[in-house]
């Protein structure tokens, strides 16, 4: 199949989402796109992806530059985000990709007028407890769901620092205007505000290990 190939059944992409690469194996064709998109060669020179550098410098940004997110970076911070580990594998969440600005800007309100929110890539991780079909109370599929779309969210952070991107997480979100925004039902577990940093920063302090770490 041809990734130009537009027909609804056959697609395995969302309308207006094509990733820009082709997958490199036939067999097991739903995770040769991820596997083709998350080792593609990296194309910047700049960037550093050692998993530990990446975790010990990345930081939050709250201001950002206007330029634009290259589309294949766009795609491993997607396809990042299907790597993380869900409850069962049932992949009890969704990404909601905002590319409408108007969404962004609802958005924005829905973050309690956070200006940040509207940044070149928005992504809202949603949880989705319909698809866990464990047999166990209701509360629990929420729960896991919630925890999937969380993770999920927090491998796509990592990703975006990884490619030499900054983010701002966002919980403080009124669920509701969230979901009138981005049109769904589906419970906004948070928002990933993605684009080039204005100012690099070092990183924040955190607690000693002492207080941190509790053996018992
Ligand atoms: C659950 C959660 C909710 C957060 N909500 C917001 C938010 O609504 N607005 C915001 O500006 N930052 C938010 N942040 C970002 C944190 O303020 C930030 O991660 C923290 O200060 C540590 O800084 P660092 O990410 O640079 O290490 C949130 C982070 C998390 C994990």
């Amino acid at each position: 199949m041809s990734k130009t190939e537009d027909s609804d059944e056959k697609r395995i992409w969302p309308k207006d989402y094509t990733p820009s690469q082709e997958p490199t194996v036939d067999s097991n064709f739903r995770n040769a796109i991820l596997n083709s998109i998350l080792t593609s060669k990296i194309a910047d020179e700049q960037v550093n992806t050692d998993l530990f550098y990446v975790m010990s410098t990345r930081r939050s940004t709250r201001k950002f530059s206007p330029r634009p997110v290259e589309q294949w970076k766009i795609d491993k911070i997607l396809a990042s985000a299907d790597t993380a580990p869900t409850a069962g594998n049932f992949q009890g969440f969704e990404i909601f990709y905002v590319k409408d600005p108007k969404v962004k800007e609802k958005l924005v309100l829905a973050a309690n007028n956070q200006p940040y929110v509207n940044t070149p890539v928005v992504l809202v991780f949603c949880s989705n407890p319909e698809r866990v079909k464990l047999n166990f109370p209701q509360e629990i599929l929420a729960k896991f769901s919630i925890q999937d779309a969380t993770l999920a969210a927090a491998y796509s952070q990592l990703t975006a620092s990884a490619l030499g991107l900054s983010s701002i997480w966002i919980g403080l979100i009124d669920e509701e205007k969230v979901k009138e925004a981005i049109g769904t039902n589906l419970r906004p577990s948070s928002l990933l505000c993605i684009g080039y940093p204005s100012q690099k920063r070092g990183p924040k302090s955190r607690r000693n290990l002492k207080d941190l770490i509790h053996v018992v």
